[in-house]
């Protein structure tokens, strides 16, 4: 039994196999967390992890007088009510207090994972898999209910935490704060590792050491943002790939987030995640209930590999869902960088046709298909097909698509709404705008109060309509600005303080409701490349666009840096053309493909304007990817050699078998008369003798770890020019076992 409750100590002790997660009920009755790491003996009391010593200039209780709620380890801190950290709840009542005390009255423990209320979240296939703890704590004054939520899994080194709270008074109050988890760590030793970036350039790793005081990543966007993910990870100093310790923490969010390490000055580091308090504020009326989104922690002692490793499995298997959730993914042509918004029927056509004789599977119709949409000023909110681009209609054309033996996918961005729409002219309070002030744009689109269900409605009949008449296998759902000056129409000024969360509420419900009639189609989402790259979308759709930067070179350290948190099987990654859109670089068609091959796979350009020689290359990357589609996209990835530290990046996917592995390096700039350089394989069998492509000598799985892949190449020279060579080569090395 992964959960163990020790009455005698009153003491939780979740385990499985990696890990130990250990709380207790102090008498005086406040949950305290005495410690997070690797698997610990099990015994009948851990109170010797409990430490309390008695600190001049800290506030007591009047009862005990060594008891500070400053120096014990709390699992989920009120604000301000003697813990003078910053709290996971803050909790606003009728008589102004925020002050608030909840202690233990009961706990459950049951088999299985809950579904959280309206809100993604990992779940499990069969109630062995995991089991869940949940405390319920009391404020005896207010009549209020808080209950945290812990789920260990099985066989995986997970917990998955979140809050909820009940109204049980006679009065309204009102969630200031409510945080999805807490932890009190017994140190500081740590490097703090988060992913941090802008448009185009997406999840670059960025790690600095702990300082005292706070440190956070955060949202106030509206989506989870090109600038910070929410994620982040506490490793020590010495952590590397493959060894060392690793604390990740992920919210599965998709909105306004904050992500935080604060040091105390007696070197202990809280975590804590949850939605960002500066945009929310909840009036919780009597009766009613809020459940905060799930935080995800993992740990391990094996290196960042092994912690991205528990995140990819847990996020593809258990948390995405879905017909698409365990199938290769469909290699797809996208019309955007091919034509942009110049969309015309008979070229589309052409394009599909040369798209199938390449051996794509699935053409996307890109943004530009839609009423009077030439541009980005225009027709956002009016998701009906523009019949002078499209003279047979979405419905005639996915059917000659579909007739070429290609399967359709169509674009469509359903939160936005231009002033220029036939929706803007019907419904202007449709949008959200704070009344008498001036509302910012941002791309030339506006924003749809998708906190009000009756947008999200009308928007669902819309695309309900739309979808319900072609042929449609694919969805790109994107979303092009953040919001601002954020404020609801339809809500009461007290309720004001909801929008934000009520608006990603609403994104999620028309996810549910489309997947819901439409369960065959593949979602990919996308926002403005990667700006809601999360867990909460992961769970709508299984795939992300993971940035508008589509140069490989580029592409080497975002995806790289995604590979922390979230699957190959989750990044959209395409092969676009030369000279690229967003950097003017030319790179070899060679290894554009061998870096989009690491993620889900097509191509973003006029297939019309390749040259008969790129047509036959392209024939044959389709087919190799074709043929290693489920080695790439399921298999275990590990990062080897970090873009982010010089001029070669490498990494390889390892089938589960372990018995095939594909590596990819790729060197940035050609070096002169260069250094010997070998690459240490991962997740190899120690003992299987293994073929490598290219290569007339075997190796076992130990001697590619331990002696290493010997990738040294001859260089530019005297008599030497070998035109195999250059800037922005890229390699692949095929290991196959032989039996
Ligand atoms: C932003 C996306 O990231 C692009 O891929 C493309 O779909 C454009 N929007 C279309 O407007």
């Amino acid at each position: 039994m992964p959960i163990q409750f020790i009455s005698d100590s009153k003491t939780f002790h979740l385990y499985n196999d990696s890990v130990s997660y250990i709380i207790k009920i102090l008498p005086e009755g406040m949950p305290s967390h005495l410690y997070y790491g690797a698997r610990l003996p099990l015994r009948d009391n851990y109170d010797y992890l409990m430490e309390s010593i008695h600190r001049p200039m800290s506030v007591t209780r009047t009862e005990n007088s060594s008891l500070s709620l400053e120096h014990i380890r709390s699992e989920f801190p009120s604000a301000l009510s003697g813990d003078m950290r910053p709290g996971a709840l803050c909790l606003r009542q009728a008589n102004g207090s925020v002050i608030t005390e909840f202690l233990y009255t009961s706990h459950s423990i049951t088999k299985g994972k809950p579904a959280l209320e309206n809100l993604p979240a990992c779940y499990v296939e069969g109630e062995e898999e995991a089991q869940t703890l949940v405390l319920v704590l009391e404020d005896a004054l207010l009549h209020v209910r808080l209950e945290l939520l812990y789920t260990i899994y099985e066989n995986r080194p997970v917990l998955c935490r979140s809050a909820r709270i009940v109204n049980d008074s006679d009065q309204q109050v009102i969630l200031d704060t409510f945080l999805s988890a807490s932890i009190d760590l017994p140190d500081d030793h740590y490097e703090m590792l988060d992913l941090a970036g802008a448009w185009a350039r997406e999840r670059h790793i960025d790690v600095h050491p702990l300082h005292t005081g706070c440190q956070s990543i955060y949202s106030l966007r509206g989506h989870s943002s090109h600038n910070f993910n929410p994620f982040l990870c506490l490793k020590k100093p010495w952590t590397t790939e493959n060894t060392g310790e690793a604390f990740g923490f992920s919210l599965v969010y998709s909105g306004n987030f904050i992500a935080s390490a604060d040091v105390d000055t007696y070197n202990t580091t809280r975590v804590q995640l949850g939605i960002n308090p500066t945009t929310f504020s909840w009036p919780l009326e009597q009766g009613e209930s809020f459940q905060s989104p799930e935080a995800v922690l993992v740990y391990t002692k094996n290196g960042l590999n092994a912690m991205s490793q528990a995140f990819h499995s847990l996020f593809r298997q258990r948390l995405a869902r879905g017909v698409w959730r365990d199938q290769a993914r469909p290699i797809l042509l996208n019309s955007w960088e091919g034509v942009y918004f110049d969309v015309r029927e008979d070229e589309i056509l052409h394009m599909a046709k040369e798209a199938r004789d390449l051996g794509v599977d699935l053409f996307v119709l890109d943004d530009g298909w839609f009423k009077a949409r030439n541009d980005d000023t225009s027709s956002l909110g009016d998701w009906v097909e523009d019949r002078s681009k499209l003279p047979h209609g979405l419905d005639g054309l996915s059917e000659q698509i579909n007739n070429m033996g290609l399967e359709f996918g169509l674009w469509i961005e359903p939160e936005m709404i231009s002033r220029h729409s036939d929706l803007f002219e019907a419904h202007p309070e449709w949008v959200l705008q704070v009344p008498g002030r001036r509302q910012s744009a941002g791309r030339n689109q506006y924003v749809l109060d998708f906190s009000n269900p009756q947008v999200v409605d009308a928007i669902y009949e819309q695309l309900r309509s739309l979808f319900d008449k072609i042929s449609l296998s694919y969805v790109k759902w994107d979303m092009n600005r953040s919001l601002s000056e954020v404020y609801s129409l339809a809500l009461d000024p007290s309720q004001q303080g909801t929008v934000y969360h009520r608006f990603i509420l609403g994104v999620y419900r028309l996810y549910e409701r489309l997947i819901e009639r439409y369960p065959h189609i593949l979602f990919e989402s996308c926002a403005s490349g990667g700006a809601r790259f999360d867990p909460g979308m992961l769970y709508y759709a299984p795939q992300a666009w993971t940035s508008d930067d589509t140069d490989a070179i580029e592409r080497l350290k975002i995806q790289y840096g995604t590979s922390m948190v979230y699957p190959i099987s989750s990044m959209g990654s395409h092969v676009s053309a030369c000279p690229n859109h967003q950097l003017n670089r030319y790179t070899p068609l060679k290894t554009r493909a061998d870096v989009a091959y690491f993620g889900t796979f097509g191509y973003e350009l006029n297939p019309i304007e390749m040259s008969e020689k790129e047509k036959e290359i392209v024939r044959k990357q389709i087919a190799f990817m074709k043929e290693h589609r489920e080695l790439i996209q399921f298999g275990t990835f590990y990062r080897l050699r970090s873009p982010f530290d010089g001029n070669e990046t490498a990494w390889m996917v390892v089938s589960e078998d372990q018995k095939t592995a594909l590596v990819g390096y790729y060197r940035i700039l050609q070096k002169v008369n260069s250094r010997y350089r070998r690459l240490f394989l991962q997740g190899l069998l120690p003992e299987q003798e293994y073929s490598i492509s290219s290569f007339d000598y075997t190796q076992t799985g130990e001697e590619l770890a331990q002696a290493g892949l010997i990738i040294t190449d001859s260089s530019a020279g005297e008599n030497n020019i070998d035109r195999s060579q250059g800037d922005f080569l890229s390699r692949l090395y095929l290991l196959r076992a032989i039996d």
